[in-house]
């Protein structure tokens, strides 16, 4: 006996895997950062972030931008340390949501704010507080955007220094795990040494 199979049973079941393979593949692509990211996330100890935010000395009034945010742990703790303004910049999408739901887990949305952006593209100079954990050639690349601080604006690197700008502070700071981390300070206007002169 021959069994009739409408075009519909075979077209409908076919047409629902395309769409779900298709939306699969969007969520994908949207959850994939625009080019590679310079360096991949490793947090700040939260020990660590403390020591950075005291030697930043930040105030109410300050407007803290970390470069480069990961889960927002640095932004969400100026904002609830010292009530700053704090702007996070991440250029992984899934960071960047990873962030956003701590914002929100940790009720501080209301001063804290989490961007998808390729920090060498943004405009830093409404910042006075900068802060940093990548690499220290990134670093170096971020100089001609930090040229462009107010002066007196403050600027802090877990474990990086930036060749070529003298640090205001240089500290170890022993973790709670017992290794260490250095943290430096710079203050605008940079204070430039040509690297050359550095490394007699
Ligand atoms: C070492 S983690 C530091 C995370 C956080 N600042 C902290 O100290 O805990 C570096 C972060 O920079 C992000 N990143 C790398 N290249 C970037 C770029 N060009 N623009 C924005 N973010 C970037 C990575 O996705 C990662 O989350």
């Amino acid at each position: 006996m021959k069994t009739k199979i409408s075009a519909k049973v075979v077209f409908l079941p076919l047409l629902a895997a395309i769409v779900i393979i298709l939306s699969g593949a969007i969520v994908a692509a949207q959850n994939k950062p625009s080019r590679t990211p310079d360096i991949h996330f490793v947090p700040t100890p939260h020990e660590v972030v403390e020591i950075m935010l005291r030697l930043a000395d930040i105030k109410k009034n300050d407007i803290v931008y970390d470069l480069g945010c990961g889960d927002g742990r640095i932004v969400i703790a100026a904002a609830k340390k010292a009530g700053a303004r704090a702007y996070g910049f991440d250029i992984d999408p899934e960071m960047v949501k990873k962030s956003q739901d701590n914002v929100k887990a940790q009720n501080i949305g209301h001063l804290v704010t989490i961007q998808e952006a390729d920090i060498f593209e943004l405009d830093l100079s409404d910042a006075s507080v900068v802060t940093l954990y990548l690499l220290p050639e990134l670093n170096v690349r971020l100089i001609p955007q930090l040229d462009k601080l107010k002066p007196g604006s403050r600027i802090v690197s877990h474990d990086f220094d930036m060749e070529g700008v003298i640090p205001d502070v240089e500290a170890t700071v022993t973790r709670n795990d017992g290794g260490t981390s250095r943290v430096y300070l710079w203050t605008t206007p940079l204070k430039k040494v040509s690297v050359k002169k550095r490394n007699r």
